[in-house]
């Protein structure tokens, strides 16, 4: 990677809700200024008043707390493309959108993106406590209002995690067919055992489980999934996903946070992608993030769900293995650093 030509210090004032602080943290960042990544010659060009839009559109949630795992994702779609230039960001904070946004254009001066704000009341009187209180912020479901959120030109969008990279060029995920009426894509697990991702009470209710009658439902991860903005907004299923949260309010029918309703609506359903577009649980389960391996096969996209994150990792000198694949990406330059 060329070496940047400056590095601004951004001084980050963290509230931390979803890690059940209650005080308000100083974290200072400073992150480098990514190198400008080009197109390739043969790349599409979207100046041109016949395709103005942008090949490939992808959405992030943007927080203090993730940052700097949302900085490594950016920067290594850009550097996996062949046509960098064509991909636009659509950035999705709850607050702090000013920092979020100079931190951004700082490090990525030639980015295309916009930043909207999510009004994490629109979903916090819906979420129930899961088994681990990262899982429980609100922005962790603006996934499911990201068709409001957007502009209606936006048809297709890829949503990304911020604890993953790619390896790969994001066109090709952008791309995967949806067939004649899937909503959405995403690599699907159908080995997994679909039943424990909910409880026996959602199980032993026929009216429930019902829901599954007709379908050969799979588990699927919602880090990673190509939308179709458009099926979504005329199915409503922004609505059809609270539903079921507010029927969790009531009855306990699951035990993670966001997923579950995805699989109640969208499982057995959805268009496959090859699995090497979502090597999903190198941090490790929920309650130890314990070092995974990958799974066997290509890999085009790294994601380290689970509750280990590899720079919390590298900086506590106890890096898993696979942790290594992630370093080159971190834009932060700690004081220490001995870049000279
Ligand atoms: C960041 O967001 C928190 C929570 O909304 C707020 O308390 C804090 O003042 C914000 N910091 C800045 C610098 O805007
Ligand atoms: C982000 O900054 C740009 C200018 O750098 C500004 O036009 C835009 O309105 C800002 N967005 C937010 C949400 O602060
Ligand atoms: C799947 O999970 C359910 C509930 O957790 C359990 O009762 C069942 O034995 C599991 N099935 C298999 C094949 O492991």
């Amino acid at each position: 990677m060329q070496k940047p030509k400056h590095s601004f210090l951004i001084l980050f004032f963290c509230f931390l809700p979803c890690l059940s602080f209650s005080s308000t943290t100083v974290i200072t960042h400073q992150f480098k200024e990514a190198p400008e990544f080009y197109n390739s010659p043969e790349c599409p060009s979207i100046t041109d008043a016949s395709n103005s839009k942008p090949t490939v559109q992808v959405a992030m949630t943007l927080d203090t707390t993730y940052i700097r795992g949302s900085m490594a994702a950016i920067l290594s779609i850009l550097q996996h493309s062949s046509c960098p230039q064509n991909i636009f960001f659509h950035f999705v904070c709850s607050s702090n959108a000013s920092n979020l946004n100079a931190t951004i254009s700082t490090s990525f001066p030639y980015l295309k993106f916009h930043l909207y704000t999510f009004d994490d009341t629109t979903v916090s009187g819906l979420i129930s406590t899961s088994i681990r209180s990262a899982l429980d912020c609100p922005l962790n479901y603006a996934r499911t209002y990201l068709p409001n959120l957007l502009p209606l030109s936006v048809t297709r969008v890829v949503y990304l995690d911020s604890d993953l990279i790619l390896v790969d060029d994001i066109a090709k995920l952008a791309q995967t067919p949806l067939g004649e009426d899937s909503v959405l894509a995403a690599p699907e697990y159908c080995n997994a055992n679909f039943t424990s991702y909910f409880t026996p009470s959602f199980w032993s209710n026929p009216s429930l489980s019902l829901t599954f009658a007709n379908r050969k439902p799979c588990y699927f991860n919602t880090g990673v999934m190509v939308i179709d903005l458009e099926r979504w907004r005329e199915g409503d299923y922004t609505s059809k996903i609270e539903d079921w949260m507010e029927l969790q309010k009531r009855m306990r029918i699951y035990e993670l946070g966001s997923l579950p309703p995805f699989l109640l609506v969208f499982a057995g359903s959805i268009a496959s992608v090859d699995h090497r577009w979502n090597q999903h649980g190198l941090g490790g389960d929920n309650f130890r993030g314990l070092c995974r391996n990958l799974h066997p096969g290509p890999v085009s996209l790294l994601h380290w769900s689970g509750k280990g994150k590899p720079w919390v990792r590298l900086d506590a000198n106890r890096p898993c293995p696979l942790d290594a694949l992630w370093a080159p990406y971190d834009l932060l330059q700690t004081p220490f650093s001995l870049d000279s």
